[in-house]
């Protein structure tokens, strides 16, 4: 019953591209107080059937280029999916797609590339947030307009880029130890001195940056926790066991693990377990992304929410570019859909799971 009633406390949502019923916290970042709303409705949303099919009315197909920071993670299978799925021939598309194996200068040749092949459109998912601006100024002078999905830049000039889409990362962390602060008050440890450890992501990536900033300023707010432990996983399940393993050789002494991403998160979980702590029960554990693995991790007791990032993007972006190129005004941020889970909502959401 407790963690029900935490559940449907902490059950937030952040709108694409929405700017209603948005509460905004003294950051100005917003977070909104919504009901739950399950993966079926959200992808009924996002209809792919949405977008026109440019070959009807030229024939000629439209050439995008997208270049994706990597195959880290389940997530970003997921949103190098979504995207591939919606830029086909059928939809009258031409893609052309460079996987840049998390290295920001092979992101950078793949723009210049891009311009090159003239491509309509550039979409960029770029792998941290610094050093952009010179290739964005070569694109903007080609006329060819671009689009950053998942994580930000950072730029002193808003108009190298046509838009972003992605997730409030700030929000996510805030998200995160709202979940945790009820969990503890339900528990009964609202007393207790919370030692908490951070297991971060890619560092210098937006979904790093945001994300920490959120779990710092979001704990700060209470005096119950404090961080005994930040460490980095770059995201992927090897350097997030190895990260964990490490810390443990120092200390095993801690409450709470975040850790900014599923597939770190289960090797941490590894690391946990070879150490003699029970993950879920010794640590309360709160992962971000929210794969299916890591729904049947909750099920199973092992992580105790999941903040979701998501990576379903595709039909989004489509929609802008639609819009870019008929010179629709339209808003620069575009915000992703996204909820927090436990176990409750885990048991009932894993089978419409997509990702
Ligand atoms: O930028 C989004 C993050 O990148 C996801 O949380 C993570 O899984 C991915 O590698």
């Amino acid at each position: 019953m407790i963690k029900k009633i935490c559940c449907m406390i902490c059950i937030l949502l952040i709108f694409a591209g929405c700017s209603a019923d948005i509460s905004n916290n003294d950051s100005g970042q917003s977070i909104l107080k919504k009901e739950y709303k399950s993966i079926k409705e959200q992808r009924k949303d996002n209809k792919t059937e949405k977008n026109v099919n440019f070959s009807e009315n030229s024939g000629e197909l439209l050439k995008i280029g997208f270049c994706q920071v990597g195959a880290e993670s389940g997530w970003r299978t997921a949103h190098t999916n979504s995207m591939k799925e919606i830029f086909t021939e059928t939809n009258g598309y031409q893609l052309s797609f460079v996987d840049a194996n998390g290295n920001k200068d092979k992101q950078i040749e793949a723009i210049r590339s891009f311009i090159n092949e003239k491509v309509k459109a550039i979409v960029l998912a770029p792998v941290v947030e610094d050093g952009w601006d010179e290739v964005l100024k070569e694109a903007k002078s080609a006329g060819i307009p671009v689009i950053i999905v998942d994580r930000m830049i950072k730029t002193s000039d808003d108009s190298l880029y046509a838009c972003w889409v992605g997730s409030n990362f700030k929000a996510e962390g805030l998200n995160a130890v709202e979940w945790l602060n009820e969990y503890i008050k339900s528990n009964g440890d609202d007393n207790k001195n919370n030692k908490v450890v951070i297991l971060r992501g890619t560092i210098g990536a937006s979904a790093e940056t945001g994300r920490t900033e959120g779990i710092y300023e979001g704990l700060e707010k209470y005096t119950r926790y404090e961080i005994v432990g930040d460490i980095s996983g770059n995201f992927t399940k090897d350097e997030g066991k190895q990260a964990m393993e490490e810390y443990l050789k120092i200390n095993k002494d801690f409450d709470v693990l975040f850790s900014q991403n599923d597939d770190m998160t289960f090797g941490a979980i590894e690391a946990l377990k070879d150490a003699g702590i029970k993950p879920g029960k010794d640590v309360v554990i709160i992962s971000f992304d929210g794969v299916k693995d890591a729904f049947q991790s909750m099920i199973d007791g092992e992580i105790n929410a999941d903040i979701e990032c998501n990576p379903l993007q595709g039909p989004f972006v489509s929609e802008l570019i639609q819009k870019i190129l008929a010179n629709e005004n339209l808003e620069k941020i575009q915000y992703m859909y996204e909820s927090v889970y436990d176990e409750d909502v885990a048991k009932q959401e894993i089978g419409n799971r997509v990702y």
